[in-house]
C-alpha cells in the first residue's frame, strides 16, 4: 500500500515477508501456510487484509525495535498496544489519544504505549493527527520579534487559532489536538489539563532556577509518524516511550531555535559570556540538564539520563546480536547531544539497514505538524509558513 496514494492495494510481497517473519519469531512455522493462504485470498478479494491483534502488536513492537534513531529500544517487547482500528471519527480518535496519555503517564511511572487507529484503505488515510506529538507547546510571535513559547509549535498554533482556538499566549500553552477524519476535515480538541502531567524545573542547588518558570511535559508521544506493517499503513498510531533528560535539557530548552535559555542561564550563573572560549554555554548546559533530571526525579516522573540509556542501548545491541538480528542504528541520533564521547555509544559504528515494520514520517505529515495542510478547507485557506524551523534531530 502506498501512503498518500489513492490506490491502496496491500502489497502481497510485503504481507508475505511480514507473515514469514512473524511466524518465525514467535516459533510457529506450522501456522504460516494456512495464514498465508488466508491473507492471499483476502487481498485477492478486497485488495487488502486485516492483521490479527497479535500480528498488529508484534508489528508495532518490531517497528520500535527497528527505529534506527531511538536509543531506548531495550524494552521494545514491553510496548503496550492499544488496538483501536475500529475508530475513524475525529472525536473518538481524540478521546482515545487522551486515554493513551493517561495510560502512558500512569501517575509518573511512564509506560511505553501505542494506540493504533484505522489503516489506509483504497481512498487513503481515514484519519490523520496533525500534531507531531500529543503534547507540545504553542509558539507565539512577539511584536518585538522572536517567540514566546516553543517556536516549533508556532505553525500549528496559528492553524489552531484560525480554527477557533484561543491560546493564553503564555510560554507553555499545550496545543489542542488537531484531528482530521476523512469525512470531517480538521477539528480541534483541547486536552483536559489534568491529563497533561508536567514537571516544573528546579535545580538541586541554584535556588534562582525556579524563577525561570520552566516546565516540561512528562510524556513524549509522537503522533504523526506512520506505522507500516506488512504492506498495511496506519496513518494514525501515536506512540510514546519515556524521556531521556537531554531531549529536554539540551534540545528543547537550549536549541537556539527552540526555548534558547542558555544566554539567560549563563548570565544568572555569572559566567563570562563575552566569547565562546570561556565555554559558558557548555557550563550552563550541564546545569540545565542537572535541573531537568533533578526535577523529574523529585516529581516521581520516569526519565533516563544519557549515561544509563547509552549503557542500556549497548545491552540491547548485544541481545539483538544474540538473537541473530542486525540492529539498525543512526549514529548521529543515537549519540546524546551532550557529552557524546563520555557515553559508550559514541565509540563504535552501527548497521545502517532500514528493516520493516517501521515508523515513517512522510513530508505531508511533517508539513501538517507545521500547520500546513494540502487540502482546500475554506477555514484554513492557503498559506506558506512565515518561518520554517529546520528539521531538528530529536
Ligand atoms: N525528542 C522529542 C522531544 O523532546 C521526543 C522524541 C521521542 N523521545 C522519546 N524519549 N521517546 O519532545
Amino acid at each position: 500500500m502506498r501512503p498518500g496514494n489513492s490506490v491502496a492495494m496491500a502489497d502481497a510481497g510485503e504481507a508475505e515477508a511480514f507473515l514469514r517473519q512473524y511466524h518465525r519469531e514467535i516459533g510457529r512455522a506450522d501456522l504460516l501456510y494456512p495464514r498465508l493462504a488466508e491473507v492471499r485470498r483476502e487481498i485477492g478479494e478486497t485488495g487488502s487484509y486485516t492483521h490479527t491483534p497479535e500480528e498488529l502488536a508484534f508489528g508495532a513492537r518490531v517497528a520500535w525495535r527497528n527505529s534506527a534513531r531511538c536509543i531506548g529500544r531495550l524494552y521494545w517487547q514491553s510496548l503496550q498496544v492499544r488496538d483501536r482500528r475500529h475508530l475513524t471519527d475525529a472525536a473518538d480518535v481524540a478521546a482515545e489519544c487522551v486515554a493513551h496519555l493517561r495510560t502512558a503517564t500512569n501517575g509518573g511511572r511512564i509506560r511505553p504505549v501505542i494506540t493504533v487507529f484505522a489503516p489506509d484503505d483504497a481512498a487513503g488515510p481515514p484519519v490523520l493527527i496533525w500534531n507531531e506529538q500529543l503534547v507540545r507547546y504553542a509558539g507565539h510571535l512577539r511584536f518585538e520579534g522572536g517567540y514566546t513559547g516553543d517556536p516549533r509549535g508556532y505553525g500549528l498554533a496559528e492553524l489552531a487559532t484560525r480554527l477557533g482556538w484561543r491560546p493564553s499566549g503564555g510560554p507553555f500553552d499545550v496545543l489542542p489536538l488537531v484531528v482530521e477524519a476523512r469525512h470531517e476535515g480538521p477539528r480541534l480538541f483541547e486536552i483536559p489539563r489534568e491529563e497533561v502531567l508536567e514537571v516544573p524545573i528546579t535545580h538541586p542547588s541554584l535556588d534562582w532556577f525556579a524563577d525561570l518558570a520552566l516546565r516540561w511535559h512528562a510524556v513524549p508521544a509522537i503522533s504523526n509518524m506512520r506505522l507500516r506493517v506488512g504492506g498495511i499503513s496506519y496513518s494514525a498510531a501515536p506512540f510514546n516511550g519515556w524521556y531521556m533528560g537531554t531531549e529536554i535539557g539540551v534540545r528543547n530548552l537550549c536549541d537556539a531555535d527552540r526555548y534558547d535559555i542558555l544566554p539567560e542561564v549563563g548570565r544568572r550563573l555569572g559566567l563570562d559570556t563575552s566569547c565562546d572560549r570561556t565555554l559558558w554555554r557548555d557550563h550552563a548546559l550541564v546545569e540545565v540538564n542537572r535541573a531537568v533530571l533533578h526535577s523529574f526525579d523529585g516529581a516521581g516522573v520516569t526519565i533516563a539520563d544519557h549515561h544509563t540509556e547509552s549503557a542500556r542501548f549497548l545491552k540491547h545491541l548485544a541481545r539483538e546480536e544474540l538473537a541473530g538480528r542486525s540492529c539498525p542504528a543512526d549514529w548521529s541520533w543515537i549519540v546524546p547531544p551532550m557529552s557524546g564521547a563520555l557515553t559508550p555509544v559514541f565509540h563504535r559504528y552501527y548497521d545502517e539497514g532500514r528493516p520493516s515494520p517501521d515508523f515513517h514520517l512522510d513530508e505531508a505529515a511533517r508539513l501538517r505538524a507545521e500547520g500546513v495542510g494540502p487540502q482546500r478547507d475554506p477555514r484554513i485557506g492557503t498559506r506558506t509558513p512565515a518561518r520554517r524551523c529546520p528539521v531538528a534531530h530529536g
